[in-house]
């Protein structure tokens, strides 16, 4: 008997279950004795042993559907090794529900944070294969995570849609794209979708930069400019402070979110009017796209391999393009940033994208 535990963690993305879908195709490829224990909400259900008993059928008709059929939660890796408010020690329980339920491997998806906790459990004697997710695609070790590209589609739908109101309205729109840490999603979705301005976490901007960018749109002649903004881009001096700074900083201004500290600034600083559009949770929710579904369904059958060969201890990946398979303990704890002095960055700026810093 093979038998397999599955969970999803950390914020959800589109095509979760259309990697579950492809992992537990490709066990029952091969074999017919394999158990699918689905923990419900993360490593929540792993902890307290809250699972589903699944079969096969439950994993039919998922290619398509967004969200995730086990449900998530975020359980910060941090707070791992801190005992729960029942005094439990969260690891030793995780631990003793896989060798309660006599597990051959714990198949995990997720994100950064995810990837820690699931090292750690490799770490502690347990098999662990993983599968990148996140919007952000900001995982170490793959060139792409599923969900990237189909976050990107929505952002990038919403500002088209800013474009077509843009046009008729003399006026500053800004578009709050989902990233804290990492700009890729706004980076892909601003060049998709033809913004003015583009700012990343990865490259702080200056105000006065981003306003003398504004002037020249208007002085060509072009009355409205769209700004792309990644949730964590941050301004030049902001960058300079240290996070404790930066909390206090943030705490007294007490803005919603990025976007509108951005336009209250460009409001100061210029004599345009200024509109904020948030898509938030949009850029997670629905169907995935196609790219999304092949590259989930390639990475979960990729996975299934590995668990039939018994090869455990692995995130599955693709680099250029080929499926392949790096080391756990080399992709925990790493982020995968834009590098401002990319080739896209460049060939951004060639077509006149402002990244506010120059
Ligand atoms: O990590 C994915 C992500 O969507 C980030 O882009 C975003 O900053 C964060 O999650 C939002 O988290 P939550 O869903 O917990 O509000």
């Amino acid at each position: 008997m093979l038998r397999i535990g599955m969970l999803t963690s950390g914020g959800d993305c589109q095509a979760l279950n259309a990697a579950m879908r492809g992992v537990v195709k490709g066990l029952f490829s091969e074999r017919d004795d394999v158990e699918i224990y689905g923990f419900q909400e993360g490593y929540k259900g792993l902890i307290y042993s809250n699972f589903k008993m699944l079969t096969s059928r439950d994993f039919s008709g998922i290619l398509t559907v967004g969200g995730t059929i086990l449900g998530t939660s975020r359980q910060p890796f941090k707070l791992m090794r801190v005992p729960d408010e029942n005094g439990l020690d969260k690891v030793e329980a995780m631990k003793h529900t896989y060798h309660k339920l006599n597990l051959n491997c714990l198949v995990v998806l997720g994100g950064n944070g995810t990837h820690k906790t699931a090292n750690m459990l490799r770490e502690e004697g347990l098999n662990v294969i993983t599968l990148p997710k996140t919007i952000d695609n900001d995982l170490w070790g793959t060139d792409m995570t599923f969900g990237f590209q189909s976050a990107v589609d929505i952002a990038t739908d919403t500002i088209d849609r800013i474009h077509t109101t843009a046009t008729s309205h003399s006026r500053v729109f800004i578009v709050e794209v989902m990233g804290h840490k990492v700009g890729w999603v706004t980076l892909h979705a601003g060049i998709a979708g033809g913004a003015d301005i583009i700012l990343l976490p990865e490259i702080p901007y200056d105000i006065n930069t981003i306003v003398k960018a504004i002037e020249r749109r208007k002085k060509a002649g072009k009355l409205f400019t769209i700004i792309a903004v990644a949730e964590g881009a941050i301004s030049k001096s902001d960058a300079k402070l240290s996070k404790k700074e930066l909390k206090e900083k943030q705490a007294k201004k007490n803005y919603p979110s990025v976007a509108y500290e951005l336009a209250e600034k460009i409001q100061k600083k210029s004599n345009q009017e200024v509109r904020i559009t948030v898509p938030g949770h949009t850029q997670r929710g629905g169907s995935p796209c196609p790219y999304d579904r092949v590259l989930a369904t390639r990475l979960g059958a990729a996975a299934a391999n590995l668990i039939l060969q018994e090869k455990y201890g692995y995130m599955v990946a693709i680099k250029n393009g080929e499926i392949t398979k790096v080391p756990l303990k080399e992709v925990a704890g790493k982020l995968k940033f834009v590098d401002p002095k990319s080739d896209i960055i460049r060939e951004a700026r060639m077509t006149g994208i402002s990244f506010g810093n120059e």
